[in-house]
């Protein structure tokens, strides 16, 4: 391939009331970069662009895209002529016709998945070391998506042989289907996880943290301030990726994880980690179970040329029990 995509750029999310979702996400010690009557963009204290987080007012919450940074304009052209040449039809976001991000490509993946492709978004004051507005979780940056689709072998044979992502570690079951797949283009565990499920529909948006403390830190502003009932799962150690985690789920209902502690995958021979379906640890390395809500509830997600909710489907592999799915 010759485009180069680089990261986990951005989320844009639909909510209903911006000055609620503002005060969940201000807790959690995410900085406001900008704000109107109709958007709320946030961004962590390490990130150095405008925002990783932008939040729409809207009737109904819903995902609207989630976006890939990409090295350059012309990565973006190229990659609007390998879509085109396979037949997915690309919607192109000319300059200014978004606040503080150039031109955009979107797109329906393989999956269904509304996905946004930038190359370059406005400069942001970093304050990693403005020790003195860190706050909550003092979350840093966004590290990445986790989707539920209906055939995980599609999306991963898609994003890896066609896109260009490796894969850090995955989920086999039976015969050596795939259940779920954690793939990446920075050199972490992953940029983009897939898990079988009803969707196609957005799980999660990770972000990092600079320690675990801060995990324990984010529940006690979160309780302190009412905020309790949003925490779903955790704070608890994975066994896939290793990272320790917390679930929260949003006003809205958007389920954010605040995540840390992976580990490094930038080798070419680093060959990926498999777990065993039926392997209780890896979903929470300590042994304890999810809650239902973690596996049933995700985020429905619009189409990017007709701004409809797109249609989900059953998954193509057979349910398994909640406690053994990951
Ligand atoms: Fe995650």
């Amino acid at each position: 391939m010759n485009f180069d995509i680089i990261r986990t750029g951005r989320a844009i999310l639909h909510v209903t009331d911006l000055d609620k979702s503002r005060a969940f996400y201000e807790a959690l010690g995410f900085i406001e970069t900008a704000s109107d009557d109709k958007n709320l963009f946030l961004r962590g204290i390490e990130e150095h662009n405008h925002h990783s987080l932008l939040l729409k007012k809207a009737e109904t919450p819903v995902v609207e895209v989630i976006s890939y940074k990409v090295r350059s304009e012309e990565d973006l052209d190229r990659l609007a002529a390998f879509f085109e040449k396979q037949g997915t039809k690309v919607k192109w976001m000319e300059k200014g016709s978004q606040e503080a991000v150039g031109r955009a490509l979107r797109i329906q993946d393989v999956s269904g998945l509304p996905v946004e492709f930038y190359a370059e978004m406005e400069p942001a004051e970093r304050l990693l070391q403005k020790y003195h507005l860190h706050k909550g979780a003092k979350v840093q940056r966004i590290d990445h998506f986790n989707c539920m689709v209906p055939d995980v072998e599609k999306a991963y044979n898609y994003y890896i042989n066609e896109l260009g992502f490796s894969c850090s570690e995955y989920t086999a079951g039976e015969e050596e289907k795939i259940w779920a797949a954690w793939l990446h283009r920075k050199p972490s565990v992953h940029d983009v996880a897939y898990m079988n499920g009803f969707g196609p529909r957005l799980h999660h948006v990770g972000f990092w943290l600079k320690d675990p403390m801060n995990l324990i830190d984010g529940c006690d502003v979160l309780a302190s301030m009412g905020y309790g009932n949003a925490i779903e799962r955790g704070p608890g150690r994975h066994g896939l990726s290793n990272a320790m985690f917390l679930y929260l789920r949003d006003p809205d209902g958007h389920r954010v994880e605040l995540y840390n502690g992976d580990y490094l995958t930038s080798d070419p021979d680093f060959k990926p980690v498999r777990w065993d379906l039926d392997d209780p640890m890896r979903q929470t390395f300590w042994g304890h179970e999810a809650p239902d809500s973690w596996f049933e509830e995700a985020s429905e997600v619009l189409d990017v040329h007709s701004n409809e909710k797109v249609k989900g489907s059953e998954p193509t592999l057979k349910k398994r029990k909640p406690t053994f799915v990951t």
